[in-house]
């Protein structure tokens, strides 16, 4: 345990480095450890009832205790782990992040979000994307 957060930590100083150090032009600032390619990645998935079915009953497991069941950001653990979580249906508060980021934070966990790649399959991310923006629409 106290060697993967050794590692982590060494990998959350290592990541802004790289990223200088890379060819192409890094992504948003305010997400300095997402690879500009992963970033870029269009979504491949078109949503369909059923995959959308799934998303959202993940969703109900993984995300809405934090995240809040319609995305506004204020689930059950939000006052326990002091979090400060975007309120999703403000259609404003995801305009600067693609799919791609989305996608990867997903997949991967950011700050105090844990990572969902071990759990879904890379579809049902994508898919979980759509739901994520779905929250701005009325
Ligand atoms: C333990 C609480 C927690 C859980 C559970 C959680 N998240 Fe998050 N999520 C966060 C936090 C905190 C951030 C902001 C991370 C940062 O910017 O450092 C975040 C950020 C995000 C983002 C990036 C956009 C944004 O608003 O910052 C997406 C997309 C996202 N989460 C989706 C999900 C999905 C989908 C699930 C379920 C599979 C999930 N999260 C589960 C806490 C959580």
């Amino acid at each position: 345990m106290l060697r993967s957060l050794f590692l982590f930590s060494m990998l959350l100083q290592l990541g802004p480095t790289q990223q200088q150090s890379a060819a192409s032009p890094a992504p948003a600032a305010t997400v300095p450890a997402i690879p500009a390619q992963a970033a870029r990645m269009v979504n491949p998935v078109k949503p369909m009832a059923e995959s959308m079915a799934h998303a959202k009953k993940v969703y109900g497991y993984d995300c809405a205790m934090c995240h809040g069941a319609t995305g506004n950001g204020k689930g059950e653990l939000v006052a326990e782990l002091k979090l400060n979580l975007r309120d999703w249906t403000v259609p404003a508060a995801l305009k600067d992040r693609t799919d791609g980021e989305l996608s990867y934070i997903i997949t991967h966990g950011q700050g105090q979000m844990p990572a969902e790649g071990d759990r879904a399959k890379p579809d049902d991310i994508w898919n979980m994307v759509v739901l994520v923006r779905g929250f701005a629409k009325p």
